[in-house]
């Protein structure tokens, strides 16, 4: 299935070519006055510069041709030879019709054959999660349905920060605290115990602490710097710990962002790239990739035209430690090898802006990236009212499941105060008040193109009116009902017709669909599909308000209707989906 667009760009295409001109120049898009038209073409201008002719002239001919076909009901030319165009109540039914019995959609196939890995979430290991990882987790989750819908191979790699210095915080905190001697018994031969000797909680204590021991003390620092070392060298002892380290984390990270429906295919992150980092930097030596510099191994990536200072990427320190930038380039080895990608997106906060850039110039340079993309999709800050990161109301560092308990909170408030999910029980509504909740933070989020700064203002993000999270949900639930209705009072459905102007402007906002997720994946931007899904409530609302549905005593007219709920709530199901949006069965 094609989209409409697509179609009145091939018949205006086509036109075109038949006046010997540029077949380019037919693009048909969404009108930018849809109080003029639906459609318009601003091909006539374009193809007028190209070819030193009028652009009227040029615009009188293509509308004479598109006069000839039946799918438009207007073809009008306005300003400099602008082409306006409507299409007619019967093609935007049949469409609509169409739309309904394809189960994509219509949603575009732009990405079949291809394979894109999506680098989010990037949490570390045994610290908290922040805001910033949970801007990637919502973002790249939204980017991964959305890349998939459009018929990508998605590979979501969490890449956890797992190789750090922390690590050896840690070690050197519990060798501190004599809790598990063995794993520091040189003369232990293993096998080590299976169990943990520490629990996730027990970590997020032990951090910390950790942590402002080295602050406080050089010789602590140091401690933990040789632990680093030593555990990246393979002491067995050492790497039994960060095993368990690795096992706990994951085990509470998965827990934290499958409650907020996000999955990741890989749990990699830079500790499991650590074999392919010697060989590689063999290999960037003797391709002569890398160059000395005081002490340390570097990679060059200053081109010629740079605006700002680009310095080297430091592979490895002259202590001999290796670095993010390290690890992130053994990444790249890996993931070739691997999945062999177009693309690989990173979604990771902004400021690591720098950083991707000399790793992706880096990988180019020592032609380590196959045939792939290197790409990163940056995000801003979510900022508290004080213009600073957010924090809990506790202060402190955000912990994700505390975030989920406040928006489920304010979520059930408002269920209250709106009368809704009244006398249900208790366990449904503590499931609608959480998907609620979920689904203001996640709108919230989305709904900003990634790169700008917002402020976290909880009273709005949970409103049911607006352009929320809890009115799409709302809406759809709505529609829900009115189908269930429907089927309870056994009036059948069928093929949407379009009559009246709510209609059409309901049918083609639906058809619509396909351009608005292709946008969505060009620009890395689900907040396109926020704003559609919000027009699309709009829209519908509007057709109900204006039209009877159940009531409708015309029983094909109801059908047609009953029809175009239909699709309007899988439309609205879909796109809410993309963005990791889940719906309550009622409210
Ligand atoms: N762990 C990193 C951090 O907390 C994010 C990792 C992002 N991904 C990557 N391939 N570098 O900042």
């Amino acid at each position: 299935m094609t989209s409409l667009a697509a179609e009145l760009s091939a018949i205006a295409k086509a036109a075109f070519a038949d006046e010997g001109l540029s077949e380019s120049f037919g693009h048909v898009q969404e009108s930018d006055r849809p109080d003029m038209a639906q459609f318009q073409c601003n091909g006539a201008m374009q193809a007028a510069r190209a070819a030193k002719m009028n652009p009227r002239a040029i615009a009188e001919k293509i509308a004479a041709r598109l006069k000839a076909d039946p799918i438009f009901s207007k073809v009008e030319i306005a300003g400099p030879g602008f082409i306006n165009l409507d299409v007619t109540d019967a093609a935007l039914a049949e469409r609509a019709g169409a739309m309904a019995k394809d189960t994509r959609l219509g949603a575009p196939r732009t990405g079949e054959g291809k394979t894109a890995i999506i680098d989010f979430g990037g949490a570390n290991v045994a610290k908290p999660m922040h805001v910033g990882h949970l801007r990637s987790s919502v973002i790249g989750d939204s980017l991964q349905r959305i890349f998939r819908a459009n018929g990508w191979h998605v590979v979501s790699d969490v890449h956890l920060g797992d190789w750090g210095l922390q690590m050896g915080q840690l070690i050197s905190e519990i060798g501190h605290r004599g809790i598990a001697p063995i794993y520091f018994d040189s003369d232990f031969k293993g096998p080590y115990p299976e169990q943990s000797p520490v629990t996730m909680e027990d970590l997020e204590e032990i951090y910390p602490a950790a942590s402002a021991a080295c602050k406080a003390d050089p010789a602590r620092l140091e401690e933990a710097r040789k632990a680093t070392a030593d555990l990246q060298a393979g002491r067995p002892g050492y790497r039994a710990l960060w095993e368990h380290f690795f096992a706990v984390s994951r085990f509470g990270l998965e827990r934290e962002w499958g409650s907020l429906g996000i999955h990741f295919d890989l749990w990699k992150g830079e500790a499991s790239v650590e074999p392919l980092i010697a060989p590689m930097i063999e290999d960037l030596k003797a391709r002569h990739v890398t160059e000395e510099s005081e002490g340390a191994l570097v990679i060059p990536v200053a081109e010629e035209g740079d605006k700002k200072e680009m310095p080297p990427l430091i592979l490895v320190k002259s202590d001999g430690a290796v670095l993010y930038g390290t690890t992130d380039l053994a990444t790249i080895v890996d993931r070739v090898k691997e999945q062999n990608p177009d693309l690989v997106l990173y979604v990771v906060d902004q400021r690591q802006h720098l950083h991707f850039e000399q790793v992706f110039r880096a990988a180019r340079k020592a032609h380590i990236n196959g045939h792939a993309v290197l790409e990163h999709s940056g995000f801003g800050t979510m900022n508290g009212t004080d213009g600073q990161p957010f924090k809990t109301r506790a202060g402190g560092v955000m912990k994700l499941y505390d975030l989920i308990a406040t928006m489920t909170d304010e979520a059930d408030k408002r269920l209250v105060e709106k009368g809704l999910a009244k006398d249900y029980p208790a366990d449904e509504r503590a499931d609608i008040a959480k998907k609620v909740g979920i689904a203001a933070l996640k709108f919230a989020d989305l709904s900003n193109f990634r790169l700008t700064d917002y402020i976290f203002d909880l009273d709005r993000f949970v409103r049911f009116e607006g352009k929320t999270g809890p009115y799409l949900q709302y809406a759809a639930v709505r529609i829900q009902s009115i189908l269930r209705k429907a089927k309870e009072e056994g009036h059948a459905s069928s093929a949407p017709v379009v009559r009246s102007p709510e209609e059409r402007s309901l049918a083609l906002q639906l058809l619509a669909l396909p351009v608005k997720m292709q946008a969505a994946e060009d620009n890395r931007a689900p907040n396109i599909l926020c704003e559609y899904a919000f027009e699309l409530a709009q829209k519908f609302s509007r057709f109900y308000s204006e039209h009877h549905i159940l009531s409708e005593a015309d029983a094909e007219l109801r059908a047609a209707r009953i029809g175009l709920c239909e699709v309007t709530l899988a439309t609205l199901a879909k796109v809410l989906d993309l963005l990791g949006i889940e719906i309550p069965a009622r409210m």
